[in-house]
C-alpha cells in the first residue's frame, strides 16, 4: 500500500492552517487561492471530463477514492529506476549508441567505442549526452492508431541534450588540461537526437534504419544536431549586426515544445557558461545584457574558448547574442534547415509550449507558445502568432514560419489573483521607457531588460510551463500551468544587476522566502481565450512535505495531500488529464532521489500526489511523456552520478539514458 493515510477533514484544515508562515495575511492569501482551485481539464475533453467527474469526492481523498490505481514508491536512494508493484522499465537510446546501421558498437572490446577513444565525428553519429526533453511524432505524420494495443506502428523520438560534463564522461579529465579532441566531442554530444523507435511486443526497440513515412523510399530518420551545426535565424532580429556571420550550433538544449505541423521545437538556456571574458567589453548594452545573462567575466569553465575563438567574447563579441533562442527542427524533412526564431526572444528559455486558439466553429485559429525563463526572479513569456494554423492541412508550408512573426508578452500575476499579459512591442515600451530600445529587434535581442521595463513578475525560476491540449488539432482549454522550481534567494536581493530596481522580496505568486520547494501555479486565460491578454490565476500547490512540521528552516509545507517532493521541473498530462511531475532537486530537501509523481485533483479542489517513480543516484528526470494510448510512461535519465556522485545506471557505467515504463499486463499507466 501506499505511504501516508487519509486524514480527517478536521486534520487537513489543521495542516493546512499550519502550513504555511506564521504570516496571517499572507496564509489567508494563500488559504483563498487554494479554495478558489477549479477542476483540471486536460486534453482529450471527453476523457478528461469523464476522469474529472469520477475524482469529484466530498471531503479529503482517501486511497480507495484515488484515481491512480498504482502502488506509490517508497522515497529510494537506491541506483536504480524504482517503479510500482506491476511494472517495469527498460532503458533505451543511451549516450553512445550509434544512430547508424553498420557503426562500431559501444564498449570496450575490440573496434568498438567507447568514452576512452571518442572522436568527434564518432560522436556526430551517435547518441548526445544528458538527455532532456522528448517528443515523439507518429510516423507517417498524422498517422492513425492501431487497433492492437499500441497507439502506432512507429515513432520519430526527437529529444535534446542539455549539456556535457566532461569529468563524467572521460577517464582523467580537467577542464585545464582538456584536449581539442574532448571539446570537439563535447560540442557534438550537444544538441539534438532524432531516432526511430518500435515497440515490438512489451519492448521498445531502436530502428537505425527508419525511414520518414516508414516507407523504404523516405529519407533516413537519424539525425543529429550538434553544437556546429549551421542554423538559419529568422524573425525581426535575422538582420541584425549582432547576428550576422554565420550561426553555429545549439547549446544548453533544455526542455522544449511540439508543434500541430509536426515539428520539434528545443529551448536554448543556460548558454551562458558557454562564454568567456565579458569583461573585456566595453561599457554599453552589450556588456549590460550579458552580465544579465551571467556570461563569464574570465576564463570559462569549460575553457572551450581556447580552441574555439567563438566562445571568447573577448575575440568575438557578438558570439554571445547567437545562443538563447527558441530553435525549430522538422524530423519529417531532413533537408529543412533548422532555425532559431528571434521573434519569441533571447533568455534562458526551458521550454516552448504551443497550442492553436481556434475561434468557435473553426479550424483555423493562431498559435500560442508560453516559454519560462529559468533564473531566480525572471519572467514567464507567451508568444501569439501573427498568422493561423489551419489544422486542415497541418503540413502546410506556410507553418514552418508562423513562429517568426507575432506578439511577445510577459507575465504580470497580480495579489488579487487577476493577471496580465504585457506586450513587448516596441510602441509599448517606448511608451515607458523611450529610447531604451533601438526597435523590436532590440527587443528580441534583449528580452529580459524589456521585461523589466514593463514591469513583469519576478518568479521563482519558472521551469517547464504546460497547457494541455487535444493531440492533432493542439486545442487548448485556457489553463497553463506554470512550474517555479524553487528560489533560495527569495526574500533576499534579486540577484541578476540590471539597473532595475526590483525586490526579492516575497510576493503573492511566490510566497514563500527562501523557497527550497518550489510551486505551481495555474493560469487560466481570460474566457478560456489562449491570445487573451488578462487572466487569473492560483496556485495548484506549493510542493515540500504536507507532514513537516511547522517552522521548519525555510518553508517546506506542501500544500497538498501524499507523497513529498521539492523541485518540480517538468510536467506532462496523461490522456485523462491528470498532471504528473518530474523533480530536478529532491535531493536537496529529502533523503530521496528525484522521482515522477502522479497528482489529481480530488474532491473540494484539493490535489493528491502520489510517487510514481524514482530515478537513480543523482540524477534529473527530463521529458516525462505518455504514449498516445497511455500504457507507455518515458522519461530521460540525466546525468546519473553527476559531478563524480557513485552510480553506475544503466549498465555498470554511468550514461544518460531514455526509459520506457510499462505494466506488466501492457494495461494503462496509472490505471
Ligand atoms: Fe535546464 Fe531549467 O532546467
Ligand atoms: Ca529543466
Amino acid at each position: 500500500m501506499t505511504r501516508g493515510f487519509p486524514m480527517s477533514d478536521f486534520e487537513a484544515e489543521d495542516l493546512r492552517k499550519r502550513s504555511l508562515s506564521s504570516d496571517n495575511t499572507l496564509e489567508g492569501m494563500i488559504d483563498a487561492q487554494l479554495s478558489r482551485r477549479g477542476f483540471l481539464v486536460g486534453a482529450g475533453a471527453v476523457a478528461a471530463t469523464a476522469a474529472a467527474t469520477s475524482m469529484v469526492t466530498f471531503g479529503v481523498p482517501t486511497e480507495a477514492q484515488a484515481a491512480t490505481g498504482f502502488t506509490a514508491v517508497a522515497e529510494t536512494t537506491a541506483d536504480t529506476v524504482t517503479v510500482p508493484p506491476g511494472y517495469s522499465f527498460q532503458t533505451l537510446l543511451p549516450w553512445g549508441d550509434s544512430l547508424f546501421e553498420g557503426d562500431a558498437a559501444w564498449g570496450t572490446g575490440a573496434g568498438e567505442v567507447n568514452a576512452g577513444n571518442m572522436t568527434a565525428d564518432e560522436q556526430e553519429r551517435r547518441i548526445g549526452f544528458n538527455h532532456d526533453m522528448l517528443a515523439l511524432f507518429a510516423n507517417p505524420f498524422g498517422a492513425p492508431a492501431s487497433a492492437n494495443g499500441q497507439s502506432h506502428s512507429a515513432y520519430i523520438a526527437v529529444f535534446n541534450h542539455e549539456y556535457t560534463t566532461g569529468s563524467d564522461m572521460f577517464p582523467g579529465y580537467s577542464a585545464t588540461t582538456a584536449r581539442r579532441n574532448t571539446v570537439d566531442v563535447e560540442l557534438a554530444a550537444h544538441g539534438i537526437t532524432v531516432a526511430g523507435i518500435r515497440l515490438e511486443g512489451d519492448t521498445w526497440v531502436h530502428d537505425k534504419g527508419m525511414r520518414v513515412g516508414d516507407t523504404p523510399d523516405g529519407a533516413l530518420v537519424a539525425r543529429r544536431i550538434t553544437g556546429t551545426t549551421r542554423f538559419l535565424v529568422d524573425g525581426p532580429a535575422k538582420d541584425d549586426p549582432r547576428l550576422s556571420g554565420p550561426v553555429a550550433g545549439t547549446l544548453n538544449n533544455c526542455a522544449g515544445g511540439f508543434t500541430p505541423w509536426g515539428t520539434y521545437l528545443s529551448a536554448e538556456e543556460n548558454f551562458n557558461q558557454y562564454f568567456a571574458n565579458a569583461s573585456s567589453l566595453p561599457a554599453g548594452t552589450t556588456k549590460d545584457n550579458y552580465r544579465i545573462l551571467g556570461m563569464t567575466n574570465g576564463a570559462s569553465q569549460r575553457r572551450w574558448e581556447k580552441y574555439h575563438s567563438r566562445f571568447d567574447l573577448a575575440k568575438m563579441p557578438n558570439e554571445g547574442f547567437k545562443f538563447g533562442w527558441i530553435v525549430e527542427v522538422d524530423p519529417f524533412d531532413p533537408t529543412r534547415r533548422p532555425v532559431k526564431h528571434t521573434a519569441i526572444g533571447r533568455f534562458k528559455h526551458e521550454c516552448a509550449t504551443v497550442v492553436v486558439q481556434y475561434p468557435e466553429g473553426q479550424t483555423k485559429g493562431k498559435v500560442v507558445l508560453y516559454s519560462g525563463d529559468d533564473e531566480r526572479f525572471d519572467y514567464v513569456y507567451k508568444f501569439v502568432t501573427d498568422g493561423t494554423f489551419d489544422s486542415a492541412n497541418p503540413r502546410a508550408k506556410g507553418h514552418f514560419s508562423l513562429l517568426s512573426s507575432g506578439t511577445l508578452y510577459a507575465a504580470k500575476l497580480n495579489a488579487d489573483g487577476t493577471g496580465e499579459w504585457l506586450p513587448l512591442t516596441h510602441a509599448n515600451l517606448e511608451s515607458k521607457a523611450a529610447g531604451a530600445f533601438a526597435d523590436q529587434a532590440d527587443i528580441c535581442l534583449r528580452t529580459r531588460e524589456a521585461g523589466d521595463v514593463v514591469g513583469a513578475t519576478p518568479m521563482d525560476r519558472p521551469e517547464d510551463v504546460e497547457a494541455p491540449h487535444t493531440p492533432g488539432t493542439f486545442a487548448g482549454t485556457g489553463k497553463v500551468f506554470v512550474v517555479c522550481t524553487n528560489n533560495s534567494n527569495r526574500g533576499g536581493s534579486a540577484n541578476r544587476p540590471t539597473g532595475t530596481v526590483r525586490s526579492g522580496a516575497a510576493d503573492a505568486a511566490n510566497p514563500r522566502t527562501n523557497n527550497r520547494t518550489g510551486h505551481i501555479v495555474q493560469i487560466t486565460e481570460n474566457g478560456n481565450d489562449h491570445t487573451s491578454t488578462t487572466f487569473t490565476w492560483q496556485f495548484y500547490l506549493l510542493a515540500g512535505d504536507p507532514k513537516a512540521a511547522s517552522g521548519a528552516v525555510g518553508d517546506v509545507k506542501g500544500t497538498f495531500f501524499g507523497d513529498r517532493f521539492g523541485s518540480p521541473d517538468n510536467i506532462t498530462f496523461d490522456n485523462r488529464g491528470l498532471l504528473w511531475i518530474a523533480t530536478d532537486g529532491t535531493p536537496n530537501s529529502y533523503p530521496c532521489n528525484d522521482q515522477v509523481l502522479c497528482t489529481e485533483v480530488a474532491g473540494n479542489g484539493k490535489v493528491r500526489v502520489k510517487r510514481f517513480l524514482v530515478g537513480p543516484y543523482g540524477c534529473e528526470i527530463c521529458g516525462p511523456l505518455f504514449s498516445p494510448d497511455n500504457t507507455t510512461f518515458f522519461c530521460n535519465i540525466q546525468h546519473p552520478g553527476e559531478d563524480g556522485q557513485p552510480s553506475s545506471f544503466p549498465n555498470g557505467q554511468k550514461r544518460p539514458t531514455m526509459v520506457a515504463v510499462r505494466r506488466t499486463d501492457g494495461g494503462i499507466i496509472g490505471n
